[in-house]
């Protein structure tokens, strides 16, 4: 079933939430790391997602200063988290060290998710028609399908 790409969107920051909640609840070992790794995997994807269609229908075909910073800015936040995720790859999980990049990577996360949310698909709505935004989820849906295989 086809729908907008910012319901999508909302809908994989809400699951993306959650995750970090059962991160940061967790006291067993083994649990933290299978689901930062579930976390990990989900945003990373939903990150090159959104590289490939919103982000990039605002820099290519709007033609507005906006439009670009918005998808600037939110490239700049993804590389960002990136750096943060690889950092926290190469920490033990039970060092304090891990929870305090965790700590500064989820600030990062909740910071651009609300950015987004806001200003970036507020620009998108003024921008697309409700349509196009149904063919962009789409297309993040298609992406993610190959990103996947
Ligand atoms: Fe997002
Ligand atoms: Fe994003």
């Amino acid at each position: 079933m086809s729908e907008s790409i910012l319901k999508t969107l909302r809908d994989e920051h809400r699951r993306v939430e959650g995750l970090i909640v059962q991160i940061e609840n967790s006291s067993d070992i083994v649990q933290k790391k299978d689901l930062y790794l579930q976390m990990r995997s989900e945003l990373l994807l939903h990150m090159e997602g959104e590289e490939k269609t919103i982000y990039t229908h605002l820099l290519e075909d709007v033609h507005d200063e906006e439009a670009e910073e918005v998808a600037q800015s939110a490239k700049l936040q993804h590389n960002e988290m990136r750096d943060l995720l690889s950092k926290i790859d190469n920490i033990g999980i039970e060092s304090d060290e891990w929870d305090a990049t965790f700590r500064k990577f989820t600030r990062c996360f909740h910071k651009h998710i609300e950015e987004e949310e806001v200003s970036l698909f507020a620009e998108a709505k003024g921008d697309f028609s409700r349509e196009e935004l149904i063919d962009f989820g789409d297309e993040f849906a298609e992406i993610k399908q190959h990103l996947i295989q």
